[in-house]
């Protein structure tokens, strides 16, 4: 099946667990991608754009840049992330500056630039990837939960905003997945990741924790025109899960 024959996609976070099962399951359905990421080195992509999210014009620049190298661009998909853990208390003003800048600024700045984009060429589809711990508060993650909150605030706006331009603007909302964003938080505390991502799946009501291709088909679905008609929605892909 090559439901995206013809289309092009701009995705964040390119390297990471769940962006790189996004670009595989894009190119294998006809998709031409532009990945964007701190080192893009190694990943099969039609355009690499390497860069840091926490520089604005790098933000800013991207939409335009995928357009450029690609031709076109149809579907960006704001991914990358980054996760701080702790109260308030705990939070530095590192860690608040990092979570806002990746987590927020950035798929502000990058939906900013592309919706004029997008709007040029007669519509398009975009997907946050938000998370379950932004729909409903979660223990321990202050300022993660409270920016998966802001990018599932503006996902809903843009989404009644842009409708009209048709581009349809929605969220993936994910419950623990099998990344290195998970394994590494795991690592640091001195667990072994293959027991706790076992153990964690115990708490999972379909017996076992997400893998990245299980998110990355919801955001396929999500940009297909098997979702033209959802705008703003916040998709929970939870296995059954609860926040808590
Ligand atoms: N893994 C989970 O359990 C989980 C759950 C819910 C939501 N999410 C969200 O899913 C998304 C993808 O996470 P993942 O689990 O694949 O994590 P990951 O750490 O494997 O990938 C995140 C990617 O974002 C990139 N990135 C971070 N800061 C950047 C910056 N300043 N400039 C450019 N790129 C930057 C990283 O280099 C990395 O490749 C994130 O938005 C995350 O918050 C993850």
């Amino acid at each position: 099946m090559e439901r995206f024959r013809g289309k092009a996609a701009l995705v964040t976070g390119a390297a990471g667990g769940i962006g790189a099962a996004i670009v595989r399951r894009l190119r294998a359905e006809g998709a031409t991608v532009a990945v964007a990421d701190r080192d893009v080195c190694g990943i099969e992509a039609e355009a690499h754009l390497a860069g840091d999210l926490l520089d604005p014009a790098y933000a800013d620049g991207l939409p335009g840049a995928a357009f450029e190298l690609l031709g076109a661009l149809d579907i960006v998909v704001n991914n990358a992330g980054v996760i701080t853990r702790g109260a308030v208390t705990e939070t530095t003003d590192a860690d608040w500056t990092l979570s806002v800048g990746v987590n927020v600024e950035a798929p502000f700045r990058v939906c900013r630039a592309a919706i004029p984009i997008l709007a040029h060429a007669g519509g398009g589809a975009i997907v946050n990837v938000s998370s379950c711990w932004g729909v409903r508060p979660g223990p321990n993650h202050a300022v993660y939960c409270m920016t998966k909150a802001a990018v599932a605030s503006l996902t809903q706006c843009m989404g009644m905003d842009h409708a009209r331009q048709n581009i349809r603007v929605n969220a993936v909302c994910p419950n623990e997945v099998n990344t290195p964003m998970l394994r590494t938080g795991f690592a640091k505390r001195g667990f072994d990741p293959d027991t706790a991502v076992a153990e964690l799946g115990k708490t999972v009501p379909l017996g076992r924790i997400a893998e990245p291709e299980d998110i990355a088909d919801v955001v396929l679905f999500l940009v297909s025109d098997a979702a033209r008609y959802m705008c703003g929605a916040l998709v929970e892909v939870n296995g059954g899960k609860p926040v808590g």
